[in-house]
């Protein structure tokens, strides 16, 4: 069984009341995770997914619920009420207006939102890549943020475009890419007509790193200390409105910290003001090879360094072509031996 949610987004870009209601009575029924997929009528754009739903079913109210079972038979309710009684009757009941003492404490909130990830990387394990990005911005809308630098996070906006839900484009702009990178940023924006938000490291903090140990430290002391003030820094604070962001990582690009990459995961590094921020690998299964094929089928616009054998681009003084029987992430801090070469932005402790 699917259930499906639509819901009403106001031109403000709020839910309506009824829609934050119901989500509010599904929450406190404990029943919140049994949604699979909501779908936003948006105020003032008829051909929002939400509407596209309420049409074919004559639905003129919000929010309603179609729930489709394993036969694919779909089934409307406006009533949610109603749905938990047909789909969900031993459901605990709770007070209208829970207690202070109903409250979970912090800990065991901390403790389902972890097993909620699990249960969520377990159900999408096999799932297309864009089923679980449709199911994330049926979720969380522009409060998710595709975190876009390469080749893998260009597919994830394709595939977004292609929902035709909302979405929003992030990326680090560390002040050290290449030429090319910068010029492949603009062809993305022009391509998908999508607003990119760029996140510049804090100038104090950068001022006194450059100002202290010059523009180049990282080849003599490791690339940690630059990394976490031109990159992690940056996106942490950056992550805090948002509620979930996807990555292009895959499992194939690094044994030593990528192999058990999840689809998705709860942040280990990152938080969202609330607290909660669910991070997606929604490519973590694919190979390269299978990144490239959607990439040539659907000509998705690439960094020309690619095809001067850059398969992994980061920044310009930390990035070299690879030679035949390299790994694609030699080139990436290639002077450095041991260690992760990872630069923190996914892995805990390391360049922060
Ligand atoms: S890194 O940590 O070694 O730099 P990598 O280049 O493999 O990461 O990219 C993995 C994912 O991290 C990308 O698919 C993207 O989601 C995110 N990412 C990396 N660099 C940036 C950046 N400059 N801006 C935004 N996201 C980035
Ligand atoms: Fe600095 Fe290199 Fe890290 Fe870029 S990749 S932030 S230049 S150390």
């Amino acid at each position: 069984m699917q259930i499906t949610m639509v819901k009403k987004r106001l031109a403000s870009g709020e839910p309506c009341e009824k829609c934050a209601q119901t989500e509010e009575l599904l929450r406190r029924r404990g029943l919140w995770e049994k949604i699979d997929e909501v779908v936003w009528a948006i105020e003032g754009e008829d051909d929002s997914p939400g509407f596209v739903i309420a049409r074919r079913h004559g639905i003129d109210v919000a929010p309603f619920f179609v729930i489709r079972d394993a036969g694919g038979e779909e089934t409307v309710l406006t009533s949610p009420l109603r749905l938990i009684r047909q789909y969900f009757p031993a459901a605990p009941r709770t007070a209208s207006k829970p207690s202070d003492e109903a409250e979970p404490r912090a800990e065991n909130k901390a403790e389902s939102k972890a097993e909620d990830a699990v249960a969520m990387a377990a159900r999408f394990e096999r799932a297309d890549p864009i089923e679980i990005l449709r199911w994330a911005l049926g979720r969380y809308g522009d409060k998710c943020a595709i975190a876009f630098s390469g080749a893998e996070d260009v597919v994830l906006i394709d595939m977004a475009t292609r929902i035709g839900l909302p979405f929003h484009v992030l990326t680090l702009d560390t002040g050290r890419l290449h030429a090319e990178t910068y010029a492949f940023l603009d062809e993305v924006r022009r391509r998908y007509g999508v607003e990119i938000e760029i996140l510049l490291p804090d100038d104090e903090a950068l001022c006194d790193f450059v100002g202290r140990k010059g523009m180049n430290s990282f080849y003599q002391d490791g690339h940690r200390e630059c990394c976490a003030i031109r990159k992690v820094a940056p996106l942490r604070r950056a992550l805090r409105a948002y509620q979930a962001w996807t990555t292009g990582q895959r499992r194939d690009q690094s044994p030593a910290t990528r192999a058990a990459l999840p689809v998705i995961e709860n942040d280990a590094v990152h938080a969202s003001a609330s607290g909660k921020l669910l991070k997606l690998n929604p490519l973590a299964a694919w190979s390269y090879e299978q990144v490239w094929a959607y990439i040539r089928k659907h000509a998705v616009p690439y960094n020309p360094l690619h095809d001067a054998d850059y398969p992994s681009i980061g920044c310009q003084p930390c990035t070299r072509a690879i030679g035949p029987n390299e790994h694609e992430r030699d080139g990436r801090w290639w002077w450095e031996h041991g260690g992760t070469k990872e630069c923190g932005l996914h892995v805990a402790g390391d360049g922060i």
